[in-house]
């Protein structure tokens, strides 16, 4: 049992053996938990890592990613030289040649066809200060409406559940809450897999101190097999399981009265909205049964503190953000939040995704300024010495990017440090929008899936090669630092993006020298506001081994927010989530409408299609894919089904599978476990499809999914979907597949 429970994540030593020159301590560039540890430097090349037994992080553990990270430094197939298309080749160029191509071509296109025919789109993996300097071109230099990032695809739905609730994007909780609380609440995530040093910690509270786990998920997923209490619901029907949840927290008045009261507005109207899901009618909508609703109810409220970790089952389904603000409202009306070992808690599946959204990344101004307050944009305006009107007003999402690519309007796309190509939902369509826009590719490797549509590729330097700030899933600010210089004519990100701001006649406002220089830049802009910096530098962050925003001046960061019941509702701040008149400094509790997802399975495709993350890989594979020790643990996709429904369909264990849905196809060996219920299969979304050297499969997860999303938030839905499974030789198989289970 204890083996099963670490997972595959078992404790890995230190290489204390391993010869190096020197260690150099930095924090890990893949997922947001941010875990500290040493790279070792031998002959000025990386060939180790080890643990930072000193974190308060991680406290001397790494996950099998971490542990090579080193090997992501040094790869042949590292890009060393910018490269200019000509015709159907990519040729060499010089820096000179590259930079003045790309400030020409985004000159024209704005020339011609106004800040909309320009856009950029960027990674969650880079650091803060280059976020900084990318929004600082885009907003205040392009003036473009066109700036997004991966977080779309990520956590936007959960920027915009905060903000209707608190009022800011800003996760509450912290990892110390993990340790203490009386109850580990995991809805729609799986740390055990995405965030393997949280999942640690869980289980050491529950060891150490008795703390209970529950987790809601539709996959029996390793928290779920070992969980107190495991609620299956089906995939979609996450807010008729939450409202049954509040259902009989109010019926049998497991409240907090006090803070609702003092704390909070809009109480009325969610117990009116709850009263309609009683726990008969929660049961048939989920799938879970009705005895263990109330159960659920009971543990979550009686426990005397309780922590709701949440990720991608929440944030990639249909109304994912009424599901966070349900989530929110949860620890709301239980007065759960504020204090020891309670608070809704969003998990960051990027290095540095809040650093982007803390800059502008969410689509707001630095510092979490409402870009359509005159206040904010003035406060940002003039602090760049632009004209506020060049600001954008509201930002537009990379769904809307792509449309307008689609329509000609826009024509030049700058893709900085992430792999559309195949992160995108609907393949086939989004492929087609890069195919015709000017692209301009900047990352650190080279062959990858988005640069083969690349007229410009700029290379990067990587982790490892470059100093700055990632804020993790804690709001703790980091600091990664270079140990060894990028490969080739490779460059860091921050002067790249400076270089074109140059060439665009714009570099007085991109004139630090180095990191350190552009974060006392930026940490100025959130002077005041919720994630107030002025209290860090460089050296504080070393010294304390990161700090948790706000950090005002004079201060050493703050790990809890709301400890006062105080809540930054003000109704200035952020816009466009939807009237609600009530005294300002409370959070807010909404009802929320409920709807089926927009795609349920039917009789031509009867499965639900659910789309995910597996330990051995990251995001697209760019980086992992090229260790071969994580390669050779996951080559190639595959698709999860149920026993009894591969028995039916008589699909055997590695038979290769068509999976179909009404955008696309991929054909990938099936895996017969019982991880999915009857009825719901699932895919790991890592993958890009195979070169013809490697057998030219089609395997992208994401020539399924389709382009709905999130209303609120813009955030597409990859984990409700519909499929089939066909057999290769016989045909179209599982018509007869709509199973009992995924009635929408
Ligand atoms: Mo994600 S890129 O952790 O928003």
């Amino acid at each position: 049992m204890a083996e099963l429970e670490e997972g595959i994540v078992s404790l890995f030593q230190d290489r204390k053996g391993t010869a190096v020159d020197r260690w150099v301590a930095t924090t890990c560039g893949y997922c947001g938990t941010g875990c500290g540890l040493y790279l070792g430097i031998k002959d000025d090349r990386a060939v180790a890592v080890k643990a930072d037994t000193e974190a308060a992080v991680n406290k001397g553990h790494l996950c099998l990613k971490g542990l090579y990270e080193w090997k992501t430094l040094h790869h042949p197939e590292r890009a060393k030289v910018p490269l200019c298309r000509r015709g159907r080749e990519m040729h060499p160029v010089t820096w000179e040649k590259a930079l003045e191509e790309t400030a020409e071509r985004l000159r024209q296109a704005l020339a011609a066809g106004g800040p909309e025919a320009v856009g950029i789109y960027h990674g969650g993996q880079l650091t803060l200060e280059e976020y900084y300097a990318i929004h600082k071109l885009a907003k205040g230099v392009l003036g473009t409406p066109n700036i997004d990032a991966n977080t779309r695809l990520c956590m936007a739905s959960t920027v915009s559940g905060y903000t209707r609730s608190f009022g800011v994007d800003a996760p509450p909780g912290c990892y110390e809450d993990l340790d203490v609380s009386r109850l580990v609440f995991i809805f729609g995530a799986n740390p055990a897999e995405m965030h393997p040093q949280l999942w640690q910690r869980i289980l050491r509270n529950r060891k150490l101190n008795g703390a209970r786990i529950m987790v809601a998920d539709p996959r029996l997923t390793l928290p779920a097999r070992v969980a107190d209490l495991r609620l299956r619901l089906r995939c979609g029907s996450n807010i008729p399981l939450l409202y049954g949840l509040i259902n009989i927290l109010i019926k049998e008045d497991m409240l907090d009265r006090d803070f609702i009261r003092r704390a909070t507005a809009g109480f009325e109207d969610l117990a009116r909205a709850a009263a309609a899901f009683p726990p008969e009618r929660v049961a048939d909508l989920t799938g879970v049964p009705a005895a263990d609703i109330v159960a659920a109810a009971r543990l979550f409220g009686r426990s005397p503190s309780a922590v709701t970790v949440f990720c991608q089952g929440v944030n990639q389904t249909s109304q994912a953000v009424d599901a966070v603000t349900l989530i929110n409202s949860l620890h709301l009306i239980t007065g759960k939040i504020g204090r020891p070992g309670s608070a809704p808690f969003s998990l960051t599946g990027q290095a540095s995704a809040l650093s982007m959204r803390e800059i502008g990344g969410g689509g707001s101004l630095p510092g979490f300024r409402n870009p359509e307050n005159p206040e904010h944009r003035r406060q940002v305006a003039d602090y760049w010495g632009i004209p506020e009107e060049r600001l954008p007003r509201r930002v537009n999402d990379i769904n809307r990017m792509l449309e307008l690519i689609d329509t000609g309007r826009l024509k030049v796309l700058w893709v900085i440090g992430t792999n559309p190509a195949v992160s995108l939902p609907d393949l086939g369509f989004s492929r087609r929008q890069l195919e015709k826009v000017f692209l301009i590719v900047q990352d650190i490797f080279y062959p990858m899936e988005t640069a083969a549509f690349a007229d410009i590729f700029l290379p990067g330097a990587g982790w490892g090669e470059k100093t700055g700030v990632v804020t993790n899933s804690e709001r703790r600010l980091n600091l990664v630092r270079r140990a060894v210089a990028p490969p080739g004519e490779a460059r860091d990100d921050l002067a790249i993006v400076s270089s074109v701001a140059r060439y665009l006649g714009a570099g007085g406002l991109f004139a630090w020298q180095g990191p350190e220089n552009a974060f006392r830049e930026l940490r100025e802009l959130t002077r005041g506001r919720p994630n107030d910096m002025t209290g860090v530098d460089y050296a504080l962050l070393e010294h304390l081994g990161g700090v948790q925003w706000p950090c005002p001046e004079g201060g050493r960061g703050t790990p809890r927010l709301y400890t006062d019941g105080v809540f930054p509702t003000r109704a200035e701040e952020a816009q466009g989530y939807g009237e609600f008149n009530h005294p300002e400094g409370r959070a807010r509790l909404w009802a929320v409408p409920y709807a089926p997802p927009p795609e349920v399975p039917d009789g031509e495709f009867p499965f639900w299609l659910n789309t995910g993350r597996i330990i051995e890989h990251y995001h697209t594979r760019t980086r992992t894919k090229r260790i071969p020790e994580l390669q050779a643990l996951v080559p190639g996709a595959y698709v999860e089904i149920n026993p009894h429904d591969a028995a039916r369909l008589k699909i055997s264990e590695g038979e290769v599978v068509r999976v179909v849905s009404r955008r696309g196809w991929i054909e990938v060996p099936a895996r017969l476990t019982d991880v999915v219920a009857p009825g719901e299969v699932f895919v790991p979304f890592h993958f890009g499809d195979l070169d013809p050297g490697e057998g030219g499969r089609q395997q992208a997860a994401n020539h399924l999914t389709g382009r709905n999303v999130d209303p609120l938030s813009g955030q597409p839905l990859a984990k409700t979907g519909a499929c089939r499974i066909e057999r290769q030789e016989a045909g179209s198989m599982g018509q007869e597949g709509q199973g009992e289970n995924c009635s929408g």
